[in-house]
């Protein structure tokens, strides 16, 4: 019987990967604590472990389970950027999950840009207080506005959909344009410059950490409103408060923050929390935080758990994925081999 190590485990996680597991006898173990260096020695004995999107799984845990014999890194989440992916190449394989359910997350963006243009989320409160006035209520349509998408990907392009669905007009940027898509792609400082909502779907890397900063905010309409469900470190949190202040950012929605690993799926109420440039956003009556609950819905649960399992039995009979995730190749279509063989 296979055995892994679950790490970050939350108690909605739990039933999915308890019948998947058990009706492909993997059994799991697991644990609420992160995967960081300090608790990297957890996962001694078992073949694999099964992170998720704030685990740490840096050169420094990628050695130790190298040392422990491991030779998977199951991630339960579509990004990466928290592996050291180059450093675990030759070492020890990693599978991920690259889509679980598109409309969660495209959804999830949807319902905190409607909450906070149309101030649903003050109005649940105030009618609760049989408060009925709608003083400082006012919002503005969709239709007819433009909307900037960065990263047409799965989420990307549902996102674009839903805001074809309220008749919003769409421009989009991506540095790898879908071809017959009938999306109006523009540079990414016209998208900044013409739009008045801006969702990001793009994965975070070298090349997209902070491409909203101070300098592309300036570019952006007074007024714009941010959506961010893909990873904090998109925006520079610093420079948006300061646009924020500023009254040119006319509201932001963030589903993620860069700062996020030690706070978000956490409970700190009753707590002070230290990170001060969160505390402002959260205080400013402009901008909802969710805490990366996108992708929370029963289908992505589900699906997640069954393609992390699959994933794992794939790997233990043999089988190459296009789910693997691999220094050379980080984009499957540029892969060399096809996924026909390992890559090591
Ligand atoms: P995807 O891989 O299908 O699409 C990503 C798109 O971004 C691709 O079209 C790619 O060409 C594009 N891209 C890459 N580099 C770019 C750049 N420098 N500028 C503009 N576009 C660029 O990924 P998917 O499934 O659509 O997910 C998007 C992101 O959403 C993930 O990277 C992940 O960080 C985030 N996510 C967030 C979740 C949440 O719960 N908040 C859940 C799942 C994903």
């Amino acid at each position: 019987m296979l055995k892994f190590a679950m790490f970050d485990t939350k108690p909605y996680d739990r039933p999915a990967f308890e019948r998947y597991a058990k009706a492909n006898e993997i059994e799991i173990k697991f644990y609420e604590t992160k995967l960081t260096a300090d608790t990297a020695s957890l996962a001694e004995g078992f073949d694999g472990v099964i992170p998720f999107v704030n685990d740490e799984v840096d050169a420094r845990v990628i050695d130790a389970l190298h040392r422990y014999g491991i030779r998977l890194i199951a991630m339960r989440c579509a990004g990466y950027n928290n592996v050291d992916v180059k450093a675990a190449y030759g070492k020890v394989h990693i599978l991920r999950v690259p889509a679980y359910s598109p409309y969660a997350v495209a959804e999830h963006a949807m319902a905190m840009l409607l909450t906070s243009i149309r101030r649903t989320h003050k109005a649940y409160i105030r009618t609760r207080d049989f408060n009925f006035s709608l003083s400082g209520m006012v919002g503005f349509d969709l239709h007819g506005k433009t909307v900037g998408v960065v990263g047409t990907g799965r989420i990307g392009r549902v996102f674009i959909d839903i805001c074809r669905g309220f008749g919003m007009r769409v421009i989009a940027y991506d540095t790898f344009p879908a071809k017959d898509a009938g999306i109006e792609y523009v540079p990414l400082d016209e998208l900044f410059a013409n739009s008045d909502v801006i969702s990001l779907h793009c994965p975070l890397t070298d090349d997209t950490r902070h491409m909203v900063n101070a300098e592309s905010i300036a570019k952006m309409k007074k007024g714009v409103v941010i959506v961010n469900t893909s990873r904090g470190g998109l925006i520079d949190a610093e420079a948006l408060l300061a646009g924020i202040k500023a009254r040119h950012v006319g509201a932001a929605c963030l589903d993620v923050y860069e700062e996020e690993s030690d706070i978000f799926f956490e409970d700190f109420s009753g707590h002070i929390v230290d990170d001060d440039t969160l505390a402002r956003l959260i205080s400013m009556p402009n901008v909802l935080i969710t805490s990366h609950q996108a992708f929370l819905t029963e289908e992505a649960l589900d699906n997640i758990a069954r393609t992390t399992v699959e994933n794992i039995t794939g790997f233990f009979a043999g089988k190459t994925s296009a789910n693997e995730v691999c220094y050379h190749c980080p984009r499957q279509s540029k892969c060399q081999s096809g996924h026909r063989t390992p890559c090591f």
